[in-house]
């Protein structure tokens, strides 16, 4: 080219280039999916938005390098500025059964006790809200509410025009089903009282109000499931549906059986399982069974978290790795695991909006 190019670039003609642009996940076009905005053309620069799927995504950096790439082979085009915003896609599901202001729900289970399940719902939901969603974290364990313990909050919440307030902590709104169950009680509870009160926890709780996250509901409420296959799920996916179900396993063999019946349980209520997290790997137990198990149900591997006295001591405490160790090996785990699930939830989504209400079955290695 000879010195500055006199041709004039035109806001369709940036959009016809980034129709060239696959969002990596979604593999479908930027503009198909209606995420470029604000195209504003001066001279030879060229500026526009992108609307991710979720502020956790973790290929932004691949969109962006992709669509200032295919920007600036426009003739006349000199400089690109890529600027990024988020919009989290809901599952529309959830609308239309209940009205509450919550886009997305991920229900974090396993076959048996004590692998992990709070520790994971704990440091996902934190790990999600630093990356700028607005998060909630609902405990549906009623024979032991440990999220208030875990998040560090012991304070009922106060309730305001019939509605509960969630208290706030870390960036998250914390729900407990322990705030309503009297101490001691739980074992004389009946289906229909679980019933009752998930449903409560559900709708007569201020999620995503003023005085939480941002008063503009949430994008993801993260529900920590009581150990095994019983009444919980069932309640929780009778109530509302379930955008996908987190199954937590430890690396041997026992815990992988555990993990299956897990998952069985979600199958049949139509909840998607979005993959298996191995936790608590290590020297003791060895490691890789979650990811071989994963291999062998047909399901995403979501990832690994190591066995480490530090996240026990955090979890006894109320200080999640992700939030007070946010250097160490086992906080980036976490984050990787949110962004994995953040992005799956899209591609859900997406997937849902354009296809037919028949439940959707994840593929392997969608991530
Ligand atoms: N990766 C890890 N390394 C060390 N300790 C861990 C790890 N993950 C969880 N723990 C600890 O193990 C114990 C059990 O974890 P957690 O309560 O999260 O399991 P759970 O599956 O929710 O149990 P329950 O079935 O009783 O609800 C806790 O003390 C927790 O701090
Ligand atoms: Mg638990």
């Amino acid at each position: 080219m000879f010195g500055k190019s006199n041709a004039r670039v035109t806001p369709d003609a940036v959009l016809a280039a980034l129709r060239n642009v696959q969002e990596p996940e979604l593999h479908r076009d930027l503009v198909t999916l209606k995420m470029v905005k604000d195209i504003a053309v001066q001279d030879g620069e060229v500026s526009f938005t992108i609307t991710l799927t979720t502020p956790a995504c973790p290929l932004r950096n691949v969109m962006e390098q992709d669509a200032h790439a295919a920007v600036m082979k426009l003739p006349g085009v000199e400089r690109v500025v890529v600027n990024f915003d988020a919009q989290v896609r809901a599952d529309s599901r959830i609308a239309g059964k209940l009205d509450i202001p919550i886009k997305n729900i991920i229900a974090v289970a396993s076959g048996k006790g004590g692998v992990g399940k709070t520790t994971v719902a704990v440091n996902l939901a934190v790990a999600l809200a630093q990356m700028g969603a607005n998060v909630g974290i609902l405990d549906a364990d009623i024979y032991g509410p440990n999220v208030p313990m875990m998040m560090g909050v012991d304070t009922m919440p106060p309730v305001s025009n019939g509605k509960l307030t969630p208290p706030l902590a870390h960036g998250v709104e914390v729900m407990s089903i322990g705030f309503l169950v009297p101490e001691g009680e739980a074992l004389i509870w009946r289906g229909p009282m679980l019933h009752g009160a998930i449903r409560q926890l559900l709708t007569d709780v201020n999620w995503g109000g003023p005085s939480g996250v941002a008063g503009q509901g949430l994008d993801y409420l993260i529900v920590d499931m009581p150990p095994g296959t019983g009444d919980a799920q069932l309640t929780l996916a009778q109530s509302v549906p379930v955008t996908a179900g987190i199954i937590v396993t430890m690396p041997q063999a026992v815990s992988l059986a555990d993990a299956m019946r897990g998952l069985k349980a979600f199958e049949r209520l139509e909840v998607p399982v979005m993959g298996i997290v191995e936790n608590m790997a290590g020297e003791v137990v060895g490691e890789g069974g979650g990811e071989a198990g994963a291999m062998r149900l047909g399901v995403p591997f979501l990832g690994r978290v190591y066995l480490n006295p530090a996240i026990r001591r955090g979890g006894d405490v109320g200080e999640p790795a992700v939030a007070y160790q946010p250097e160490s090996e086992q906080a980036v785990a976490f984050r990787e695991l949110a962004q994995k699930v953040a992005a799956q939830v899209s591609v859900l989504n997406v997937r849902r909006s354009a296809t037919s209400s028949a439940p959707i079955k994840l593929e392997m290695g969608a991530s």
